[in-house]
């Protein structure tokens, strides 16, 4: 039995050596000192042994129980120091690792021309037209005849418009002006508006022009308007959007809808009117196209010209942008490169 016993402490001891893993050494411990263990199988038997050696293989198998745990318990701690740099090495945290950076969204700088040239015309007296009488699909009816285009114009062409298969004489419509003849149909006088909104024009897309842009229209209609309250409200307007006391000019121009119309230039922002190649060397920069709104557009709506007058007025959102920020490319707008639009 002694040397069973000496067996025993052998094997466990080689066995508690050669674990390479906690899990194994859990079942060496199972093995030899677990009630049903070895040891215990022995300790079990000693009750057919004299009492002398009761006594002796008693206390040797008391020692080896104990030899062999603190073996377990030492081989366990080594064990376990050795999982957990393992798992320290596999679990490592790189703090130098780019994190997943959230970037935060920003208002498109169209959005934010928009808002500011509302905000300055609100200031004006002018309120925002519901949208609702300012549709994208629009008819050749509104966008061209009632505002006085005579049928067959070149001014139709002059607008490449683009048509739709939705009904003959259904448009993208090429201007925001349509939204005069709506609000008009709508109100009656005295009317002080604007409408900003998307336009479409069949061109070829280059860094100048694209087949969608925006355009925002103004319109104020009541007794007593001059041509010299559309030039008091835009200079205003001028004055307000590009800060300072840029100078600004009226050219005689020509729209079918405005009776005499005006192409309103601004000193050039880039070379303050000295001449360069953004401003083609005249030193004006066109930005907007005005007039009193035709008589025959009046009537048309049933305003009699005779009682009331007005102005209208209409910008390009796009080249307002890219005047003020020295952009060179309209394409810019629309590409949606995120590093163009932080930039805003
Ligand atoms: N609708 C004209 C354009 O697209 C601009 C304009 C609006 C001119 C209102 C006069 C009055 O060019």
């Amino acid at each position: 039995m002694k040397n069973k016993l000496e067996e025993i402490l052998k094997n466990a001891s080689e066995e508690i050596s050669k674990s390479a893993n906690i899990q194994e050494l859990e079942e060496v411990k199972l093995k030899y000192l677990s009630r049903k263990g070895e040891l215990n199988t022995i300790k079990k038997n000693l009750k057919d042994l004299s009492d002398e050696d009761k006594r002796v293989i008693g206390s040797l198998a008391n020692n080896i129980y104990n030899e062999l745990e603190t073996k377990i318990n030492t081989k366990n701690e080594e064990l376990y120091k050795i999982e957990l740099n393992k798992k320290l090495v596999s679990e490592k945290i790189d703090i130098s690792l780019p994190s997943d950076i959230r970037v935060q969204g920003k208002v498109h700088p169209l959005t934010q021309t928009i808002n500011e040239i509302v905000e300055i015309f609100q200031g004006l007296g002018f309120s925002v037209m519901k949208s609702e009488n300012s549709p994208e699909v629009e008819t050749e009816y509104i966008n061209f005849d009632m505002l006085n285009f005579p049928p067959n114009h070149p001014a139709k062409d002059m607008q490449d418009t683009f048509y739709t298969k939705v009904a003959p004489n259904v448009i993208l419509r090429s201007q925001t002006s349509g939204a005069q003849i709506r609000q008009m149909l709508h109100q009656a006088p005295p009317v002080r508006v604007i409408s900003p909104g998307r336009v479409y024009r069949c061109e070829s897309v280059s860094a100048r022009k694209n087949n969608l842009f925006h355009q925002i229209e103004g319109l104020l209609v009541d007794k007593d308007i001059t041509f010299g309250d559309l030039k008091g409200i835009l200079n205003e307007f001028v004055r307000i959007y590009f800060g300072s006391s840029r100078p600004t000019r009226f050219r005689a121009s020509y729209f079918p809808f405005t009776e005499p119309s005006a192409e309103v230039d601004v000193e050039c922002i880039m070379c303050g009117g000295k001449g360069c190649r953004t401003c083609s060397g005249t030193g004006w920069l066109e930005v907007l196209g005005a007039g009193m709104v035709h008589a025959n557009v009046l009537r048309n709506v049933g305003i009699d010209p005779e009682i009331y007058s007005g102005f209208a007025f209409g910008m390009g959102v796009e080249r307002l942008t890219m005047l003020k920020y020295a952009i060179n490319d309209i394409r810019l707008f629309f590409n949606n490169d995120i590093r163009f639009l932080n930039q805003f």
